[in-house]
C-alpha cells in the first residue's frame, strides 16, 4: 500500500493534505504534537524540536513501517516576527529545529525505506526565494529548505525518488491568522495582493503536493503555489 509520511497534519496545509491522500488511497501517518481530527490518519505525537525527537521518529517508524512507495511531505514549520537586528538566537535555533532539522531527521529514517515511485515533498514558502522585512528566522530557515530538496534530487539520483519544494502564497491557516493577530483588514489586504482577490485554500495547496509527489517529471523543482502576485 502507498503511504504519505507527514508532519504537521492536526491542522492546516498539513491536515488538508492528510485528507487528500486518504481520499487517493493512501495510508497516512501523521507527526505532530496534537493529533489530526480524522480517524483515517494515524496519528504520533511528537515535538519535533526536542533532544528526543529522532529517537522517537525513529522508534515509530521502525515498528510501523516496512519498505514501499512512501511519500514524504515536509510540512510542520512555525513563523515569527523578527529582525536581523534583534531575533533571539534560541528563538533561531528552535525555528531552524522545527523547520530545517527535523525534515533532515525524517529523510534519514525513511529514505532507506523508500522503494522507486517515492517522494520526499518540502513545503516552502513565497519566502523561500524571498525576503521581505521582519521575518528574518522564518525567511532564513524557508531558504534553507531549498538547498536541502536540490541536494536531495541530487543526491538520490538513479533511486527512482524524486523531489520538490512546494511554495504556498498567503493561504487561509491558523498560522497566517495568528501572524496578521487575527486582523480582518489585514487579511483582506493580503488577500487583494493576489491576481484572484482571495486567500488560497489548504485544499488547493493539498491537491499540489499530491500532484507533485505523484509525477516524478517535477524532480528538483521549486512550484510557487500562490495564485499569482500581484507585483507593485
Ligand atoms: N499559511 C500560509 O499562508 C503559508 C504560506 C507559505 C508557506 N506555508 C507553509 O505551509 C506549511 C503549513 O503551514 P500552515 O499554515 O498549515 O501552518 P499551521 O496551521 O500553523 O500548522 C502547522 C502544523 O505544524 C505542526 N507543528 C508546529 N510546531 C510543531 C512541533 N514543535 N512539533 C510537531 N509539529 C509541530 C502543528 O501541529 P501541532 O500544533 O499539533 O504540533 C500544525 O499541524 C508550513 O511549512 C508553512 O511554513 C504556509
Amino acid at each position: 500500500m502507498k503511504t504519505l509520511v507527514i508532519t504537521g497534519a492536526s491542522k492546516g496545509i498539513g491536515f488538508a493534505t492528510a485528507k487528500t491522500f486518504c481520499d487517493a488511497g493512501y495510508r497516512v501517518i501523521n507527526f505532530s504534537r496534537s493529533a489530526a481530527p480524522d480517524d483515517r490518519i494515524e496519528n504520533h505525537s511528537i515535538d519535533l524540536t526536542t533532544e528526543d525527537a529522532e529517537s522517537n521518529l525513529n522508534e515509530v517508524l521502525d515498528q510501523s513501517l516496512e519498505s514501499g512507495e512512501i511519500k514524504l511531505v515536509h510540512n510542520a514549520a512555525s513563523s515569527t516576527n523578527d529582525s536581523v537586528k534583534d531575533a533571539d538566537t534560541q528563538a533561531l535555533k528552535h525555528m531552524i529545529n522545527l523547520n530545517v532539522i527535523a525534515p533532515h531527521m525524517l529523510n534519514r529514517a525513511l529514505i532507506k525505506k523508500m522503494q522507486p515511485g517515492s517522494a520526499i515533498i518540502y513545503i516552502g514558502s513565497t519566502l523561500s526565494e524571498k525576503a521581505v522585512a521582519n521575518t528574518y528566522s522564518y525567511v532564513t530557515s524557508k531558504h534553507a529548505i531549498v538547498g536541502m530538496m536540490r541536494a536531495t534530487c541530487q543526491d538520490l539520483a538513479g533511486t527512482g525518488i524524486h523531489t520538490a519544494c512546494i511554495c504556498p502564497g498567503f493561504t487561509d491557516t491558523e498560522m497566517l491568522r495568528e501572524h496578521v493577530g487575527h486582523d480582518p483588514k489585514i487579511l483582506s489586504s493580503i488577500a487583494s495582493a493576489s491576481t484572484f482577490n482571495r486567500l488560497v485554500t489548504p485544499e488547493e495547496i493539498a491537491d499540489s503536493i499530491l500532484f507533485a509527489a505523484e509525477n516524478p517529471v517535477i524532480n528538483g523543482a521549486i512550484i510557487h503555489a500562490n495564485l499569482g502576485q500581484v507585483e507593485v
